[in-house]
């Protein structure tokens, strides 16, 4: 089968790439919203992009042509916590999905409590096992349906006691959820080792490696 892009509508493309582009990883993000509620939401169009500084990109498209409420939150304030879910989370994952008033906190609806932000002001979710709080670096449009490419900084690491030994995660005690095409999701299946190659070390450029 040969599918010709420009042929296809926006709904047609994000059903394809949703489903061509897996597993994914999700951002469970948490921003201020209006009198401070914490608002929640799910993304899953999210990698990383830099490691000195630690940086993360999530894309955050629109509803009918009007910008989520995560976008508004983190253009208003200038900050964010991404929050890694595990296996054990994944209800509220897709709950906290669900579109509520801006001035609704989703982190309430779902009764999941949150503690205070310490590098920035924006609550992390209590239950989560790492969450990564972030200052935005820059916002990328991309397309033609308005959607936005949200590069943070991360500025602190809360990884839970017991995940990271030697600063690596223990992938299998994190637990991770991913998600697949359509309201789907895949759990960790089974780990493949292979023996490690030689890689070049990564430098800040134009110093010398360490
Ligand atoms: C697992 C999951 C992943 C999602 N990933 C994205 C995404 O990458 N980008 C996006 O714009 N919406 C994504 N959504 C939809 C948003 O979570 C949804 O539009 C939500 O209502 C946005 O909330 P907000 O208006 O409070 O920001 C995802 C939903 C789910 C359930």
């Amino acid at each position: 089968m040969r599918i010709a892009a420009p042929e296809l509508n926006p709904e047609q493309t994000y059903k394809l790439m949703s489903g061509i582009v897996v597993p994914r990883p999700i951002a469970w993000i948490t921003t201020l919203g209006p009198a401070g509620k914490v608002n929640l939401a799910p993304f899953s169009c999210f990698t990383f992009v830099s490691n000195t500084p630690p940086m993360l990109g999530i894309n955050i498209g629109r509803k009918a042509g009007r910008r989520k409420d995560t976008a508004n939150n983190i253009l208003e304030h200038g900050h964010f916590v991404v929050n890694i879910g595990n296996a054990s989370l994944l209800d509220a994952i897709h709950a906290s999905a669900e579109e509520h008033p801006p001035e609704v906190s989703e982190a309430e609806v779902l009764q999941l409590a949150v503690l205070p932000g310490e590098s920035v002001a924006t609550p992390r979710l209590a239950a989560a096992p790492v969450s990564l709080e972030c200052t935005l670096h820059s916002v990328i449009p991309f397309g033609e349906t308005g959607a936005e490419f949200f590069v943070g900084e991360v500025k602190l690491f809360h990884i839970r006691d017991g995940l990271a030994r030697d600063g690596k995660i223990d992938t299998l005690a994190l637990d991770p959820v991913c998600r697949i095409a359509g309201p789907n999701y895949a759990l960790l299946g089974p780990l493949v080792t292979k023996q490690a190659l030689r890689q070049t070390p990564k430098s800040v450029m134009g110093k010398d490696p360490a």
